[in-house]
């Protein structure tokens, strides 16, 4: 049995969901024979194959499983093996009403689509502990399989689950949590409203209510979903290690895994795998791709993860389902490559011609093989394989952006002081200044070592503790360069306002704090002036600030604080401290970062519009991936081997419109041979 944390495929691995259930058995000899065609080497099997593998209670049905795995075993093809969990059978629902979830109005789900069972239910934990039981006897030893993927993307469609069980289950979590009532009243703060609670029976669920729920309450009812949703994780992962030892993962969504707080799940699984898809709507949607991409590499510990799933081409579940251009598909599986990924999966192999999916892209599309995107779907499993040294390389990054899901949790609950400032616009708009600049980013928690860092950008940290404020002043103090964004530290770990008011335990490293949020009408902007006389537009927040040490870099010009300091920067041990009050653009950042970037001894690469470079570090070779996301040829000063091109040694790569290039640069700085 395999024991390694990351799958046994000596190639970057390359492949997709595969749901042979769909297909009669003839269909599954043509699908092998172009998996194989197309290079693939990894599928993932059976994620929603319950209904088939016990169509009734009890009563297994292997033999169809144990044939696709031969069959894909004879054929070179490794098998990622999928837990059913996410979608229990009919009967399942049929004998177990009461494992069905309830949402927040009280209504009860049906059958008919897919998602979770109540996490709080005890059949539904049996149920599937079983079944990855099951699976992993069979399975355990079998050499085509070389990774267990538990359940589908936990937290959606359904994270939450307002019924009697998943309440009496909160309750349980909250008393060990904070063992008696006098503790749960102080954090919430229960004295306002009169929600002072006498017995710990008469605490339900934030469910439906008249008004705005306790919002401490809100935030520690996330904090237990996730718990719930890990619980029934390990369910899993710790039946199948009863009998099998192949490495274990589940996909997560990085940057849309809304309910999960992927630090935390990150040091569950042996490998880290991710879902990617575009968003259709945004005309720069890898910037966001680039974003997950980030996150998901850091969440995995700097490790190299899986792109579990991405598409050919259009989904199928936006308003407008926008199909890829020529080579988008090709330059999307290089930047998760670039930023870490050795595995490049799609869902799905092979389109269904019914169900919900139908109109989703795939690896094989319903116009078979003499379309454009079968060719491409073979030329990037020749990529893959030109590439395939790039397989363990890391990616370095001297800048840090913070990324706390309990933040983002604790943020978006009601009764904000403007609903325009959010948590995912900052980040992004951040990220996608570094993103322009070139400038190769990790995401960290605000409580992580980030002393080797040279940069840690904080956009979006209402919620602090006082232990990762003292962190973040202990970081500057020691020679480190931080810059924060608005609206930072106003809350505990409770949603509760710091005492001393907002920022106070930020007050020693930013040499400021705020005295009131200032948030513009909708539609509303004013300018903030540098030092320099540059001005910048600013929309929807600004802040009345009280320095306390602090220089001031930039002053409002009209708006509420006009006149006032909007941007500040503050020397503290042997570092320096930055606080900008305003809400800026991306466009508007660029002058900020400037001088934050000189502070910090960063170095922007400047590259033409629209072309992103992004560095694997091997042994002996720097692996330099590059994409030109614009529409023409562009032209950069690189000594190396151009692998995609069979190698030919180079000292300028050129990049076609809409080409990706990797070159190989031997550490030495010379180019050699690939
Ligand atoms: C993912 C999901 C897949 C498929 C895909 C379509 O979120 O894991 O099963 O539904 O979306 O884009």
């Amino acid at each position: 049995m395999a024991d390694s944390s990351w799958p046994r495929v000596d190639a970057i691995a390359y492949g997709g969901d595969y749901n042979p259930e769909q297909w009669p058995r003839e269909v599954w000899l043509e699908d092998v024979a172009l998996m194989r065609e197309a290079g693939v080497n990894l599928v993932s099997v059976g994620i929603f194959s319950w209904a088939m593998l016990e169509p009734r209670e009890g009563e297994y049905d292997f033999a169809w499983l144990d044939d696709i795995i031969s069959l894909l075993h004879d054929n070179g093809i490794s098998v990622d093996l999928g837990t059913p969990s996410v979608s229990p059978p009919a009967w399942f629902f049929h004998t177990y009403p009461e494992a069905r979830v309830t949402d927040a109005r009280g209504t009860v789900m049906g059958f008919g689509s897919r998602g979770m069972a109540s996490h709080a239910a005890p059949e539904y934990r049996e149920a599937v502990a079983r079944m990855a039981g099951a699976l992993a006897e069979r399975y355990g030893d079998h050499p085509a399989v070389v990774l267990w993927h538990i359940h589908n993307e936990y937290g959606v469609p359904v994270a939450e689950d307002f019924g009697p069980r998943a309440v009496a289950s909160w309750q349980r979590w909250l008393k060990e949590r904070y063992v008696d009532l006098d503790g749960l009243n102080a954090a919430w703060g229960t004295a306002f409203w009169g929600q002072r609670y006498g017995e710990w029976e008469h605490v339900v669920a934030p469910a439906a209510t008249p008004t705005i729920a306790n919002p401490a309450m809100k935030l520690d009812w996330a904090r237990f979903t996730d718990d719930q949703l890990r619980e029934c994780f390990l369910i899993e992962k710790d039946a199948i290690r009863e009998h099998a030892s192949q490495p274990v993962t589940t996909n997560f969504m990085a940057h849309q895994s809304w309910n999960v707080d992927l630090w935390k799940w990150a040091e569950l699984v042996d490998v880290v795998s991710d879902d990617h898809y575009l968003w259709s709507p945004d005309p720069d949607a890898h910037v966001l791709l680039s974003l997950a991409a980030d996150l998901t590499r850091s969440v995995a510990g700097g490790k190299p993860w899986m792109l579990m799933e991405h598409s050919t081409s259009a989904v199928n579940w936006q308003g407008r389902n926008i199909a890829k251009r020529p080579g988008e598909m090709r330059r999307n599986s290089l930047a998760h490559l670039g930023r870490g990924a050795d595995a490049i999966m799609f869902f799905q192999w092979r389109a269904s011609r019914s169900g919900a999916e139908k109109f989703h892209s795939a690896m094989l599309p319903h116009a078979g093989t003499d379309s454009r995107l079968w060719r491409e779907v073979v030329e990037l499993g020749d990529d893959l394989k030109k590439v395939a040294s790039v397989k363990g390389s890391l990616v370095e990054a001297d800048v840090a952006v913070l990324y706390d899901w309990e933040s983002m949790w604790a943020h978006e609950l009601e009764w904000r002081p403007s609903d325009d400032l959010q948590f995912r616009e900052r980040i992004r708009a951040h990220y996608e200044r570094l993103w322009r600049d070139n400038v190769t980013v990790d995401f960290a928690h605000p409580s992580h070592d980030l002393s080797r860092y040279k940069l840690v950008v904080a956009p979006s940290s209402y919620l602090m503790t006082a232990e990762s404020a003292a962190n973040l002043t202990r970081y500057v103090e020691g020679g480190g360069v931080l810059l924060v964004d608005a609206f930072a530290a106003a809350v505990d770990e409770h949603d509760a306002v710091h005492p001393g008011g907002f920022m106070a335990p930020l007050k020693d490293a930013l040499g400021v704090t705020c005295d009131e949020y200032l948030p513009l009408r909708e539609g509303g902007s004013a300018a903030v002036v540098m030092d320099d006389g540059t001005e910048l537009r600013f929309t929807a927040w600004a802040e009345d600030l009280k320095l306390s040490g602090a220089e001031v870099v930039a002053t409002y010009a009209g708006g509420p604080a006009d006149g006032a300091p909007a941007i500040t920067r503050n020397a503290r041990g042997e570092g320096h401290a930055w606080y900008l009050s305003a809400m800026l653009s991306t466009e508007a950042l660029a002058s900020v970062y400037e001088r934050v970037y000189a502070d910090a001894w960063v170095e922007p690469a400047g590259l033409p519009e629209g072309v992103e470079v992004v560095t694997r570090r091997g042994d002996e070779e720097d692996f330099v991936v590059v994409l030109n996301h614009g529409d023409h040829e562009v032209r950069l000063p690189m000594a190396g081997t151009d692998m995609l091109t069979g190698g030919v040694p180079v000292s300028e790569v050129t990049v076609a419109g809409g080409g990706a290039a990797v070159v190989r640069v031997p550490l030495t700085g010379q180019g050699g041979e690939a």
